[in-house]
Formats: C-alpha cells, sequence, structure tokens
C-alpha cells in the first residue's frame, strides 16, 4: 500500500519548475550588468600593468591601462568603477591624496575622461596613502586620530570632486566621517554629489588580497596599532551594524554599503528591510581568491559559482554589488 495516495497532494512545488520557460515566469531575482561596479587599482610610476598574485584576472593597472580598462567596463554596459589607488608618494597623513596633481586625483581625471558617461566613484580613505597604511593620522597613543582624519577627509573629496567624481564613497569608518564630507562638498558647491557610505564595515580578513594589492599593509611602525579594530566593527554584530547606518543616514549618506559580502548578507539583509536605501554588497578580494584558488585547482567552476554568488547579493537585497569578478561577469550577462 502507497503511504500517500499522490493524487491527494494539496502542493506540487516543482509543476513550477518544470521547464525553463516556467522557471523564468516565477524567477524573483535577476541579476543585470546595471548592478555592477568595478574596482580598479592604478599604480603611478608604473611602466606595464601587473597582475596581483593573490587576485588572478585582476590588475595594478598603470595610468596609461587605467584608461583601457575604464572603457572596457563602460562597453561591456557597467555604470560604474570604483578607483583605488597605489601611492608611491606617502607619508603620514597621506597629503598625497588632498593634492590636485596627486595619484588619486589623476585617476579620476583619466578614468573620467576615458569614458565620460560611466560613473567614477572615489574610495576616500587615506590608508593608500599614509606610510604606516592606517586610515587617517596616527594620534600620541598609536591609533588613528578620528577628528585630525574628519579634516583631512573633507579636503580629500572636494579633491575628488574637483577632479570629476560622480560619487564620493568614504571607506575608513571615522565616526562623523559623512558630514564632515557632506558639509566640506556643499562649501565648496558641490551639493549635486552623492555620497556612497561604507556604512557597515567589519575589521575582516578578508580584505588580505586587497592589501597586498593597495600596498596599504599595517605592521610597519612598532608604535601603531597592527589591525584596524578600533574603528571597523567587530564582526560579531549585527545590531551595531544597523546603528553604524543609521548614523550614516542621519549625516547625510544617500547610499550605503555593507561588507565584506557573502559572511555578512545578514547584515545586508537586515540593512535593506531597515531602511530601503540604495543599499550595496562589497563582494571583496578574500572572497575573490577563494573563488578564483577553488577554480583554478578544478574543485569549483568559476562562472557558474560567480554568478550564483552574485544572484545572492541581489536575493539578499542589494541594489548594486561591488566585485572584481563585474568584466567577467558582465560578459557572460550580455551573452545571455
Ligand atoms: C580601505 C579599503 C579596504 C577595502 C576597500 N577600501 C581595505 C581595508 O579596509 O583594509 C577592502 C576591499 C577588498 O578587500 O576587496 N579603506
Ligand atoms: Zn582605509
Amino acid at each position: 500500500m502507497a503511504a500517500t495516495n499522490q493524487a491527494d497532494l494539496p502542493y506540487r512545488m516543482r509543476r513550477l519548475r518544470k521547464t525553463p520557460a516556467l522557471r523564468d515566469l516565477v524567477r524573483e531575482t535577476h541579476l543585470s550588468v546595471k548592478d555592477l561596479i568595478y574596482p580598479i587599482f592604478t599604480e603611478e610610476n608604473l611602466d606595464e600593468r601587473v597582475e596581483i598574485s593573490s587576485m588572478p584576472g585582476v590588475y595594478r593597472e598603470t595610468e596609461k591601462s587605467l584608461a583601457t580598462r575604464v572603457k572596457e567596463a563602460a562597453d561591456l554596459g557597467i555604470p560604474a568603477v570604483i578607483l583605488f589607488g597605489v601611492s608611491h608618494h606617502k607619508d603620514e597623513n597621506g597629503s598625497d591624496s588632498f593634492k590636485a596633481t596627486g595619484l588619486f586625483a589623476r585617476m579620476i581625471k583619466i578614468a573620467k575622461e576615458a569614458a565620460p558617461d560611466i560613473s567614477v566613484i572615489a574610495d576616500v580613505c587615506f590608508c593608500e596613502y599614509t606610510d604606516h597604511g592606517h586610515c587617517g593620522p596616527i594620534a600620541e597613543d598609536g591609533d588613528v586620530d578620528n577628528d585630525a582624519t574628519l579634516i583631512n577627509i573633507g579636503k580629500q573629496a572636494v579633491n575628488a570632486a574637483k577632479a570629476g567624481a560622480d560619487i564620493i564613497a568614504p571607506s575608513g569608518m571615522m565616526d562623523g566621517t559623512v558630514a564632515a564630507i557632506r558639509a566640506a562638498l556643499d562649501e565648496a558647491g558641490f551639493t549635486e554629489i552623492p555620497i556612497m557610505a561604507y556604512a557597515a564595515k567589519f575589521a575582516s580578513t578578508y580584505y588580505g588580497p586587497f592589501r597586498d594589492a593597495a600596498g596599504c599593509a599595517l605592521g610597519k611602525y612598532d608604535h601603531v596599532a597592527k589591525d584596524r579594530k578600533t574603528y571597523q566593527m567587530d564582526p560579531a554584530n549585527a545590531r551595531e551594524a544597523l546603528r553604524e547606518v543609521e548614523l550614516d543616514i542621519a549625516e547625510g549618506a544617500d547610499m550605503v554599503m555593507v561588507k565584506p559580502g557573502l559572511a555578512y548578507l545578514d547584515i545586508l539583509a537586515k540593512t535593506k528591510d531597515s531602511f530601503s536605501l540604495p543599499t550595496f554588497s562589497y563582494h571583496v578580494s578574500g572572497e575573490y581568491a577563494m573563488l578564483k584558488a577553488a577554480a583554478e585547482k578544478g574543485w569549483l567552476e568559476y562562472e557558474a559559482v560567480m554568478m550564483e554568488t552574485l544572484l545572492s547579493f541581489k536575493r539578499a537585497g542589494a541594489d548594486g554589488i561591488l566585485t572584481y569578478t563585474a568584466l567577467d561577469a558582465a560578459r557572460i550577462l550580455r551573452n545571455g
């Protein structure tokens, strides 16, 4: 005797999975080229671009190849790039990033000229321009001086806007950053430039490959803190993350970001549900490295796992994704 009379089943979830067309019809989440933001590293005084060993397929671009890369992204229909500098002019304050002639400003100009219609996002922070690698100047006690950073970051943000940046994205996690940037931009007449705040950014070991790529590893000086745990968030804290997001919105953030990506999808979903601002997820360097490493070993299928991962960010509530896979994903999406 059959345990269940088939005809009596009140539901059959499999009905809508029967064909590709049916599955297409009921799909809840879609990934588009328009969801992608491509991060690019640019090193000054470099003759030829250099592949980053822990991030296969990602390069330290030269100032010339930066233009090529931005055009490539634009031609694929990617709506935005975010720029990171590899500086040869570092000091204790990261002052090269205030200068109209420094790498920080030059990269923005180059990107904007290469593809005027793409949005150029300036990652506004000091770790790429300080000799100690921290996200602001160091106080007597060896820790980052919050309020001194705020004075400097206003200058950096205005420098970015003058160079042509379309969006300012502060990634340093100092208290009061968004308010300081908004005030500085408004005072300089850049009232229309939006802020995408790295609102909930965790002190994550997943940033390891990025620090190789951007040349901003910590630990060079004995008296200076060896990690970023006094400003980036404790990975254990979800409620605190919502408070961080709330404060950034109160200070004037137009868009918010949660970072890293996969390991923090719960924070992403809660952020989107709680505030409904345009919300972004950063699929970070370590996540990219894991995927590439497994693929190189033949243990995972790169393209399929990549697309599933990007889709998961959308499903969790992301309006867009910062990802080193952007060019690869865009090619797949365009070719159907
Ligand atoms: C710098 C910055 C970092 C990342 C983006 N901006 C590194 C850090 O905070 O140490 C990480 C990006 C990645 O890992 O892909 N403030
Ligand atoms: Zn930083």
